[in-house]
């Protein structure tokens, strides 16, 4: 039944108008599986590697996929095994973490599939997870660092819909904050470009963004009663200059020890309920020190750069009191048994999960999936567009079945 029969890649674009792979996998009851490799701009230094999409496409075919016919689709650990086995690498170098993410991921959609099931049922009904709610959307409504120019030094001015009583009720808020921020920045005549997530990207800094968030999530309260709160993606490794050991931010330098407690009294003036990097990736110990400075919150203080959804990395940072959260990106580790190790051991430690998109997507929605199946308490897609709306319809769909 979940017998692979046949294994395609192929070069397709992405939002940004880059190209990226996407497989498909066969089995021979006919179970069909098909999944894209994501791509980052303000990727992680210790990201697993991705390589060139014909390079990749083209060695794979002769060295990697003969090894993956035949295989059970259901054994989704054996079929990631071969997938490292074959590469040899550390880091995916080999055949590329684009070539085995798409793959892992259509491999579980094609069992899924085989079994009639849907990948949130066949991930979460049979694993540990006993499935029944979906996560809430985390939503990016301004954004500049390295996905837009000229915009606020902070990458991600997020929201999140707490006081909303479904998915689909919270989809529609942040989407109601999103268009509200719009009125605000024509009013205060800004300008209304997007960046790669679909995040206003105005020539202001970032407490006027903050200015504007607040006034626009407040609007959306008065108007539907539902609460939002605000969160940032600092993506701080971004600003980080490590010959000076400062933070380097548009409007001056900041020390480790002054960055603390800037983001701090942020996080106490604009009740942020989300603090992602916070801190550069290769500074535990000051990730731990600001994890310290808002532990009388409740503010998730979540590692991308720093965890690179990798067990080993994140195992540290459990040992150092680092974050309490951790950022799940299933392209920066490379397979899906390797993903799921990781919100394995952070669940066990005590640490919230939040499922996430990259900069460059597809309309590819796996992540709504694992994200319900894996019971992460956050969705993170951004708000509008295309490559975003597709994993948010996807949520509102998954939702009906609880
Ligand atoms: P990236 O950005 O996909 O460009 O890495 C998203 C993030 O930093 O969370
Ligand atoms: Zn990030």
């Amino acid at each position: 039944m979940t017998e692979i029969a046949d294994i395609y890649l192929r070069k397709i674009l992405d939002s940004r108008g880059n190209p990226t792979i996407e497989a498909e996998i066969t089995t021979v009851s006919g179970g069909f599986g098909r999944a894209c490799a994501p791509s980052g701009a303000s990727t992680g230094i210790y990201e697993a590697h991705v390589r060139d999409c014909d390079e990749a496409i083209a060695d794979a075919k002769i060295k990697l996929l003969p090894h993956l016919l035949e295989l059970d689709a259901a054994d989704q650990f054996g079929f990631d095994e071969v997938l490292h086995e074959v590469d040899g690498t550390e880091n995916l170098s080999g055949i590329g973490a684009n070539v085995a993410v798409a793959l892992s991921l259509a491999n579980a959609k094609a069992a899924a599939s085989a079994q009639n099931l849907e990948l949130f049922q066949y991930l979460g009904g049979n694993g540990l997870y006993q499935v029944h709610n979906t996560p809430l959307p985390l939503g990016n409504v301004i954004g500049g660092g390295a996905h837009a120019v000229d915009a606020t030094d902070i990458q991600e001015f997020l929201v999140i819909p707490t006081g909303a009583g479904n998915s689909a009720e919270a989809v529609f808020t942040n989407a109601l904050v999103h268009k509200r921020i719009k009125e605000i920045l024509v009013a205060r005549g800004k300008g209304c470009g997007k960046g790669d997530e679909g995040a206003w990207a105005p020539h202001i800094s970032d407490l006027e963004a903050f200015e504007i968030v607040k006034e626009a999530t407040d609007k959306v309260a008065d108007e539907t009663g539902i609460e939002v709160r605000m969160g940032l993606d600092v993506a701080s490794s971004e600003m980080w200059n490590a010959e000076k050991q400062r933070y380097v931010y548009k409007t001056g330098e900041r020390t480790t020890e002054e960055q603390i407690a800037y983001l701090a009294e942020l996080a106490d003036q604009y009740d942020l309920l989300y603090i992602e990097d916070p801190i550069q990736e290769e500074d535990f110990e000051g990730f731990a020190a600001f994890t310290k400075a808002v532990e009388n919150r409740d503010t998730l203080v979540c590692g991308d750069d720093l965890f690179v959804t990798n067990a080993a990395r994140l195992a540290i940072g459990i040992e150092k009191e680092a974050g309490n959260c951790v950022l799940i990106k299933p392209n920066q580790i490379g397979t899906l048994t390797d993903t799921f190790e990781t919100i394995q051991l952070a669940h066990e430690a005590g640490y919230e999960t939040v499922m996430s998109h990259r900069s460059g997507e597809t309309t590819d929605n796996t992540i709504a999936h694992l994200a319900t199946a894996f019971g992460c308490c956050l969705l993170k897609s951004g708000v509008v567009g295309g490559e975003r709306i597709a994993k948010l319809n996807e949520l509102i769909r998954i939702e009906e079945h609880f």
